[in-house]
């Protein structure tokens, strides 16, 4: 009943949502936690390490058709978890790899991975979810790769991802990417957003049309330019990977 009831936007407040968020991921010792923050031991050896391997090989082809540096020299990795980008986008950025995440236990685990392949320097930044953008004025920087993997389907929102986006937007260079993954819905009404019990339901908490995204992605100052689509794969459905440039 209370999945039928999400589907059809009967969901509870985004507000509310927002704020089962946050307590959700500052609270380390909760079920599946390290699993669902993509830490190595959560996650196992052969997922995690084929988490960062896939996302590498899709940014390099991305990178390549768009004649855009395969060796960025500022990285922001948001929502970085427990490293599994970190270990291969770290050791090819130049300059400095910044872990980001509203957890600040994640951050740390992502820095400790990432200085066990690499010197590459590492800056660290614990997001504030419920106003990213202040996280975005303390940084004081500007990157030319904003990854972002497995979190936009996290967010309370439609609005709250498309708020990352336009963060996104800022941080970048001109000519610099985002590489964005979503989960998408389909025509099938059950393929969408469950608007409820976000422990429950966290993976599936906000989807994109995939043209609706690509839409969006203009809309918020990211040209929207190549797409990968993965139906499925060792862990999880109906994923979108978008190269977005800043003009
Ligand atoms: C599934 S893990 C993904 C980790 C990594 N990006 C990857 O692809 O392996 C999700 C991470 O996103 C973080 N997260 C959740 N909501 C977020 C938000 N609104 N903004 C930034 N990070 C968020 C969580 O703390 C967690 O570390």
């Amino acid at each position: 009943m209370s999945h039928v009831a999400g589907f059809l936007g009967a969901g509870q407040k985004p507000s509310r949502r927002l704020s089962d968020a946050q307590s959700y991921w500052s609270a380390e010792a909760a079920p599946g936690w390290t699993e669902n923050s993509h830490w190595r031991s959560g996650l196992g050896e052969t997922n995690w390490e084929d988490v960062g391997k896939e996302h590498l090989a899709m940014f390099e082809q991305f990178a390549r058709a768009l004649e855009v540096s395969t060796h960025p020299d500022v990285v922001i990795d948001w929502g970085c978890g427990g490293g599994a980008n970190a270990v291969v986008f770290a050791p090819i950025t130049k300059r400095k790899y910044i872990a980001a995440d509203v957890s600040g236990e994640s951050v740390m685990e992502c820095v400790r991975q990432v200085r066990a392949v690499c010197d590459t320097p590492t800056g660290q930044s614990i997001i504030d979810i419920a106003e990213p953008g202040r996280t975005v004025e303390k940084l004081k920087t500007q990157c030319d790769l904003f990854l972002c993997t497995y979190v936009l389907e996290l967010t309370a929102d439609r609005d709250e991802a498309l708020r990352i986006l336009r963060l996104a937007e800022r941080l970048l260079v001109s000519g610099g990417m985002a590489f964005i993954q979503v989960k998408y819905h389909t025509a099938d009404w059950r393929t969408r957003g469950y608007k409820r019990n976000y422990r429950r339901n966290l993976s599936n908490m906000t989807t994109f049309g995939i043209e609706e995204f690509w839409i969006a992605s203009a809309a918020c100052g990211l040209m929207p330019k190549l797409i990968t689509l993965v139906p499925r794969n060792s862990l999880d459905s109906r994923y979108a990977y978008y190269a977005l440039v800043k003009p």
